[in-house]
């Protein structure tokens, strides 16, 4: 890597690797959930997910790169860890419990790629090797947005001892 912008295409494919993943992974966190207000939670997040790739599709589209993602142990390893939970965890709270934990490591770990995203945008604009169409990059990158913290409002609703499933 020896420039803002290769630092840029790779933070990008990262990101679009690991939305890809959880693309797959939320339709079977869903599945796997006992408790119902989660399964909507992981549904709702699903249709997000599916809009957060076709924007990346465009921020891809507008620095004239082919949309790719770079395999990432880390999103690989949290999905992984859930698949975990859903395999050897027999009571459904206690599931259900793991699953969160697991969506939310998912969730962190996209919101630390689009801060690093961001800086690296930043440094993009600062540094000596701005990209041809600066003005239309930071147009473009702007409508990704982070996903909030919290992206999960239900999941607080349902922690483990609160709330057995369809009670
Ligand atoms: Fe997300």
């Amino acid at each position: 890597m020896r420039s803002m912008e290769e630092l840029f295409y790779a933070l990008l494919q990262d990101v679009y690797f690991a939305e890809k993943q959880l693309v797959k992974t939320l339709p079977k966190l869903a599945k796997n959930s006992a408790n119902e207000k989660l399964q909507e939670a992981f549904i709702n997040h699903y249709d997000e997910t599916e809009e957060q790739v076709a924007r990346l599709e465009k921020v891809f589209e507008a620095i004239g790169k082919r949309a790719r993602g770079k395999t990432s142990d880390a999103i690989l390893g949290i999905v992984a860890e859930g698949q975990k939970v859903i395999d050897e965890v027999d009571d459904e709270v206690l599931r259900d419990a793991g699953i969160i934990a697991a969506a939310q490591a998912a969730e962190h770990y996209e919101i630390a790629l689009r801060a690093a995203q961001r800086e690296g945008r930043r440094g993009l604009m600062a540094s000596t090797y701005i990209l041809p169409s600066r003005a239309r990059i930071k147009t473009t990158t702007r409508t990704v947005p982070s996903t909030p913290p919290g992206a999960y409002p239900q999941l607080a609703l349902v922690g483990p001892g609160r709330q057995r499933a369809n009670e």
